[in-house]
């Protein structure tokens, strides 16, 4: 299958693009403009795979570049990545976020529906569902983003909802990411944030390498085993997995699905700081501060949907987690 990959040089992006090459049936254009990611990601993924694939550099908001890009390569179904994700930004600049991803979405799947290519894979998230109302989030809870970013996952949902159900053959998988963690077993590809990691496992881990001095713990009075938040941590190369089976089941399908990726499992912040520790044979100081704004108690997936629409579950553990996102960042101390 001809695939075209929005962001295929960010995290997830490159790493679903490293699986759907190594996959040796498949036929890839990674399009990006580098704002969040790193060139050296796609040459990387490049000697990993010892496979070609086309790249174009250039903003998926311009018609002229979707344009060119889809002349020329006429993909049979577009895994979109692109977009900012940064949650205490979309709160300072709204508009931004709605411009990037939901404009961006428009103007994308218009230059689809104009090419005739009407699958699309869709790079949403379990911040869409908000507060639990109950636990394990399943695909039917409620939807009540409290963020701008979450927000703009929401509309573009319901707006990849509507443009499939004006078409005949037109189907897309809408997946929602739990915590997405973790590196490749190489650890010549992982997660490189270019300013300080806002999320929790990069964090730790630039600690253990002494790039960051201490972890501050957001709160340790919730209602969880020991009172730190509990989070549902998916392991990279498994979300790469879940993608590849995404694009098959929209290739033979109609219609349109959410899907949450996750384990099915919550994990404290104290667990995955010794998690941590264990892998990385160091210790992680950190201090207990206040709760951050904005988060919840305990988020974790019911993953039954994906095992059985896609036939895919969650393979790797807490130990795969540290162990590779660790491998990557001794390797890689300073990022790409
Ligand atoms: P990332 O920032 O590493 O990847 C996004 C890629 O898109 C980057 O390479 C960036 O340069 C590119 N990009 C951004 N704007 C672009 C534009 N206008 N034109 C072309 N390229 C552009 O992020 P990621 O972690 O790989 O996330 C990928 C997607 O998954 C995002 O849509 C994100 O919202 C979603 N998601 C991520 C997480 C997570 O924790 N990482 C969780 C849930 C959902
Ligand atoms: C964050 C985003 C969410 C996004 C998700 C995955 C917020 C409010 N939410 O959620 O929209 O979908 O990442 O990218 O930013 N923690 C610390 N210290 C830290 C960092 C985190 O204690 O320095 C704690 C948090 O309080 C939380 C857990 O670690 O309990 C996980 O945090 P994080 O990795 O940021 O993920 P989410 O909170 O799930």
């Amino acid at each position: 299958m001809r695939v075209l990959l929005t962001g295929g040089a960010g995290y997830i992006g490159s790493h679903t693009l490293l699986k759907l090459l190594q996959d040796g049936r498949n036929s890839v254009m990674a399009l990006d403009n580098f704002s969040n990611s790193s060139p050296e990601a796609l040459r990387r993924v490049q000697k990993l795979s010892n496979s070609n694939f086309e790249t174009h550099v250039g903003d998926y908001r311009e018609p002229n570049v979707l344009d060119s890009v889809f002349d020329s390569f006429r993909p049979d179904a577009v895994i979109h990545f692109a977009g900012l994700k940064a949650v205490g930004e979309s709160n300072e600049k709204p508009l931004l976020y709605y411009d990037q991803n939901v404009s961006g979405s428009i103007g994308l799947l218009d230059c689809m529906q104009r090419f005739g290519c009407k699958k699309i894979v869709f790079s949403s998230s379990a911040t869409v569902y908000g507060e639990a109302q109950y636990l394990p989030y399943d695909e039917d809870h409620p939807l009540n983003p409290t963020n701008p970013y979450g927000r703009t996952k929401y509309f573009i949902e319901e707006i990849i909802r509507d443009w499939v159900a004006s078409q005949s053959d037109a189907s897309a998988v809408l997946l929602r990411y739990f915590n997405p963690v973790g590196a490749d077993e190489s650890g010549e590809i992982g997660e490189d944030p270019r300013t300080i990691p806002n999320n929790l496992l990069p964090y730790i881990s630039q600690v253990a390498v002494g790039r960051l001095k201490e972890l501050s713990i957001f709160g340790n009075d919730y209602e969880t085993r020991d009172g730190t938040g509990e989070r549902d941590y998916i392991h990279i190369d498994d979300l790469a997995a879940a993608h590849i089976q995404a694009v098959k089941f929209a290739l033979d399908n109609r219609g349109c699905e959410a899907i949450n990726v996750g384990t099915g499992k919550g994990v404290t912040v104290l667990e995955m700081v010794k998690a941590f520790e264990e892998a990385s044979n160091r210790e992680i100081p950190f201090q207990i501060k206040g709760k951050r704004e904005g988060d919840v108690a305990r988020s974790f997936a019911k993953v039954t949907k994906a095992q059985k629409l896609l036939g895919w579950r969650a393979e790797k553990d807490l130990v795969d987690v540290c162990r590779t996102a660790w491998n990557w960042q001794t390797k890689n101390p300073s990022g790409y």
